[in-house]
């Protein structure tokens, strides 16, 4: 144990470092070291704050973790109502903007330009420099205590020495675009319903009751306003926010201060183009009076303050024809028709193809291949069609029909009910593979340490692995020749894989990625049929008499196993030793087609006993040696000797190697795959 004093320096360096590394991968997006390394910097520190207790502090990074969770938000009354903002399209509604306001304050005024962050409104409330509470928006009067979760923020400053005693921020904390891309591919996955925007995303984050949630998100945020500073004399919004900047708040790099509104005009033209290589989204920019003195004086309507307004990015349109219509499989199956354009010029950007979303939307618009439309691209999101123009049409226009196999891997396509995705729910197809691959491995379904995403990238790049059962088939000599792979953590790896065996039914069927099935789910299955091979015969009818399993899960668990690519994955995972089976609570072992079922065999058969002996067992049969009335079948190869008459005497059905065959083929075919 470290002595006090080394044990503090220890904690202050860890500290840190944690802070750092939460700037990478929270703001930048682009961590510099592994999740490993840094739970294990995060473990450290908890370990140092439990033996010397008196040096927790509330900014420690420990804090943050959600506590329990909430059953409902406390309301929080805002000491001034929040308001919110005026919003402007073009340029001569800000130079209209300019005049009123060079009206009502009586002389010339600059401004500061700051990007509008697609987000949620929040207000913190320091005291003495600790954060205490921090509150939604609400409708501008009341909002709700979200501390708890605004705590999970890694970029939030817990503790702002120097802050003045009473201190009230108003920000916007939002989700970075990659992890709301993450999280909405994660969501579907899982068979959630996706988040439309980022916004609604980091919304959906903080209002949730459990602090664990927000917790696990990446959510990020920025402070923009003072509302309350006791003793911190500020003059201009310039001012405010460099002050914001120092004391530990984090702000946004790119505000400006404009001496007029014809600066204004172009910084915001700028940012048309620029706020693409931002790590957020933003959907404007604001436009603020930049001496504070003249806010009073300046007031607000009902609704928004006089001295600030939105500039809002156009939404582009223009006209394109659609040369043809593709369908393209994205990383988790959904098939997204989409149209190819004659090249068109959409706010300097080339614009050569668009999202028709799916099918309902182009019967909806009626777009046609070689149709004229209107397409449309918005902030970061891909160009989308609008709607047809058919007064254009020529008539020698084509309808499009959703292809009933997938363009990737040919396999068969399908529509969920109460879905308007259609689906390739190929286990094997090329355009799912990687994701599928890392959701195999996770911790709640495989559970295989060591493969990440550039791991995956390499096995299925150089077609090592083609599902994800070829990954129990990788050999030593495959491993050691991939990048960053030594013979030590090849090694590791094979070890994982073969603990993974033993995973058991529940994480299995978790980990195949059925559409609908999660984690609680799978355990209820398993328990249910205690084995896959169970599972795979049920059919809508057995799964819907769980009580859990409503339609929607038993018609996407009937489909997967119907498939052909599933069936084939599923018997190499068998023969690989994956742990297919579980004992169920009732205690009832799994029924297989021959269990219970005593055969015995008698004469030669054209191939080894043994292999015929195989074959029973498989099935879950047994073979006896002597025929007697417990005898389900006698097997009569050539030269059959006494049992054959015994059999013959007692009634019992005789099978001949043909006969013994086909029934075997039946069994494996109805129950087996
Ligand atoms: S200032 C009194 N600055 O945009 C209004 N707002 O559409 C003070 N927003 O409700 C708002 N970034 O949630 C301001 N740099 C920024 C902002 C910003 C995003 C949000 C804010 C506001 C909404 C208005």
């Amino acid at each position: 144990m470290l002595a006090l004093e080394e044990a503090r320096a220890r904690v202050e360096e860890l500290r840190r470092e944690i802070r750092k590394h939460d700037y990478y991968y929270y703001v930048l997006d682009n961590p510099i070291i592994s999740d490993q390394e840094y739970d294990a910097l995060m473990r450290e520190l908890e370990k140092l704050e439990e033996q010397h207790p008196q040096l927790i502090m509330p900014d420690s990074p420990t804090q943050r973790v959600g506590g329990e969770p909430l059953p409902e938000f406390q309301t929080v009354r805002h000491l001034v109502p929040l308001l919110g903002l005026a919003n402007a399209f073009e340029p001569a509604e800000l130079r209209d903007f300019d005049r009123r306001v060079r009206q009502l304050a009586g002389l010339p005024v600059d401004y500061v330009v700051e990007p509008k962050i697609d987000g949620l409104t929040v207000v913190l409330t320091y005291e003495n420099g600790v954060f205490t509470q921090g509150a939604t928006r609400g409708d501008g009067i009341t909002g709700e205590d979200v501390t708890e979760n605004l705590k999970t923020i890694r970029v939030l400053p817990l503790f702002l020495p120097g802050a003045p005693r009473r201190f009230v921020v108003r920000g916007e904390v939002f989700m970075p675009k990659k992890a709301f891309a993450r999280l909405n591919e994660e969501r579907d996955r899982r068979g959630e319903p996706s988040f439309a925007n980022p916004r609604n995303a980091a919304a959906g984050s903080i209002r949730q009751l459990d602090p664990k949630v927000a917790a696990s998100r990446t959510l990020g945020i920025y402070t923009y306003q003072i509302l309350t500073s006791e003793g911190a004399a500020l003059a201009t919004q310039a001012e405010a926010l460099s002050f914001l900047y120092k004391l530990g708040l984090p702000v946004q790099e790119q505000w400006r201060h404009c001496r007029d509104i014809e600066e204004v005009i172009s910084y915001c033209r700028e940012w048309i183009e620029k706020r693409r290589d931002l790590t957020y989204e933003i959907d404007g920019m604001v436009i603020k009076v930049n001496p504070l003195r003249l806010h009073p004086v300046l007031g607000s309507t009902a609704k928004s303050p006089r001295w600030a307004i939105a500039y809002k990015f156009p939404a582009e349109q223009v006209m394109a024809r659609v040369k043809d219509i593709i369908v393209r499989v994205g990383r988790t199956g959904v098939l997204t028709p989409t149209a190819i354009l004659e090249p068109v010029q959409v706010g300097g950007v080339t614009v050569s193809r668009a999202t028709l979303h799916n099918e309902d939307m182009i019967r909806e618009k009626d777009v046609r291949i070689g149709d004229y439309v209107v397409v449309q691209r918005a902030g970061d999101v891909i160009p989308e069609v609008i709607r047809a123009l058919p007064e254009r049409r020529t008539g020698r226009e084509k309808r499009f029909r959703m292809p009933r196999t997938c363009p990737e891997c040919g396999g068969k396509v399908v529509r969920l009910e109460g879905e308007v995705a259609a689906r390739c729910r190929g286990m094997a197809c090329p355009a799912q593979l990687k994701e599928l691959l890392l959701h195999f491995v996770s911790r709640d379904a495989m559970d295989i340490e060591g493969v990440g995403q550039a791991l995956v990238n390499q096995l299925v790049d150089r077609g090592l692995v083609k599902d994800p059962a070829d990954l129990y088939y990788l050999k030593k000599e495959d491993l050691v020749r991939l990048e960053r792979m030594g013979e030590k953590s090849a090694q590791n790896l094979l070890r994982a894989l073969e603990r993974s065996k033993e995973r058991g039914l529940a994480p299995l069927i978790y980990a195949l990625g059925i559409r609908y099935v999660g984690t609680r789910a799978a355990e209820i299955l398993a328990e249910r049929f205690g084995s896959i091979e169970a599972l795979a015969r049920a059919g809508v009818g057995e799964l819907t008499a769980i009580p859990e399993i409503g339609p929607k899960i038993a018609a996407s668990i009937e489909d997967f196993f119907q498939a052909e690519q599933t069936r084939r994955v599923l018997v190499k995972l068998r023969r690989a030793g994956v742990k297919m089976e579980q004992e169920r609570a009732g205690g009832e072992p799994d029924r297989l087609p021959w269990s219970g079922k005593q055969f015995v065999l008698t004469g030669t058969l054209s191939f080894p006993r043994k292999e015929a002996e195989q074959m029973i067992k498989e099935l879950g049969g047994a073979v006896a040696s002597s025929v007697s009335k417990k005898t389900a079948y006698v097997v009569v190869g050539g030269d059959p000797g006494q049992k054959y008459e015994k059999a013959r005497a007692l009634g019992i059905p005789l099978l001949d190697e043909k006969a013994f065959l086909n029934l075997y083929g039946e069994a494996k075919k109805k129950f087996f795959f």
